[in-house]
């Protein structure tokens, strides 16, 4: 266990990760914040218990990782009247965006710049719920030579059109959904191998939303892409957070890809979702 003259981390025993301890993410120094952002970049998964962030102190302190893409998005099974959302209504297409949520991938790969990162809290959780994620820099650092060889180089296009129509979801204008990432009219094309941007190691970038190789047909790819992951998402590259009230985790987004698990849709569910935008230079993808 280290400790820092600011807080306690202890590592998780996976290739990354680890959980923060004797910190109040919301009064954090700037001095505390450097180094708590190097702690973040180096473990590329920190878990911090016991903070119960007010939407304010949320946004504040996801806004010190950079400008948001999202400030705040409530996920949630409840209704605005408080009821819970039929989980079985075939017309809900946000319960749709949840079941979709629970194949791995990073988020925003869809969009034209990726998302840096996110800070998750829990507000309301059932209990034993769970979000899992995968470190994507040791699944590229585990393949052979040949492999390594098979993949630098290859690109694929990322949809979440492609990626929400596998759980029947199609956005129509009578959609609960509010849209967003469902109207990109050019998938972007992003190399299966990505640099990150500020430690400079690489990781495999793929995940639900990447649907096709820039070469090969579309079965070969999806077939491909499915073993990739397959192999990638396997201990010890693995780790399963068991969620509490009042949890903060923020992932590297760039390097991690993440899934929520399953759960009981009877069951009250409150997190809120700040994702970080990515840099057009580094998330981006090439134009033409
Ligand atoms: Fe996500």
């Amino acid at each position: 266990m280290a400790v820092s003259p600011d807080f306690e981390v202890e590592r998780l025993p996976a290739t990354f990760g680890a959980v923060v301890r004797d910190v109040k993410l919301s009064a954090l120094s700037d001095d505390a914040f450097d180094a708590f952002y190097a702690c973040w970049l180096d473990h590329g998964l920190l878990i911090v218990p016991d903070q119960f962030l007010t939407e304010a102190e949320q946004i504040a302190f996801a806004q010190r990782f950079g400008p948001l893409e999202i400030e705040l998005g409530v996920l949630t099974n409840l209704l605005p009247d408080g009821s819970l959302r039929p989980c079985d209504d075939e017309a809900d297409d946000m319960v749709k965006v949840f079941r979709g949520n629970m194949a791995w991938h990073q988020d925003s790969t869809y969009m034209p710049v990726q998302a840096k990162a996110a800070v998750f809290s829990a507000v309301t959780v059932p209990d034993g719920y769970v979000t899992e994620f995968a470190d994507m820099e040791a699944a590229y650092d585990a393949l052979d030579p040949g492999e390594r060889r098979s993949v630098d180089g290859l690109s694929a296009y990322h949809s979440l059109v492609r990626s929400q129509a596998k759980v029947g979801h199609v956005q129509t204008a009578a959609s609960n959904y509010d849209g967003y990432g469902m109207d990109v009219a050019e998938p972007p094309l992003r190399p299966l191998v990505k640099c990150h941007p500020e430690t400079g190691r690489k990781s495999l970038s793929i995940g639900r939303h990447a649907f096709a190789l820039d070469e090969g047909d579309e079965a070969a790819s999806e077939a491909m892409l499915n073993r990739l992951r397959d192999v990638a998402c396997r201990a010890p590259r693995t780790w399963a957070h068991i969620w509490s009230p009042g949890d903060v985790v923020i992932w590297d987004n760039r390097r991690l890809m993440h899934r929520a698990g399953p759960w009981d849709m009877t069951i009250p569910r409150v997190m809120w979702h700040s994702r970080i935008a990515g840099d057009p230079a580094s998330e981006g993808v090439a134009t033409v």
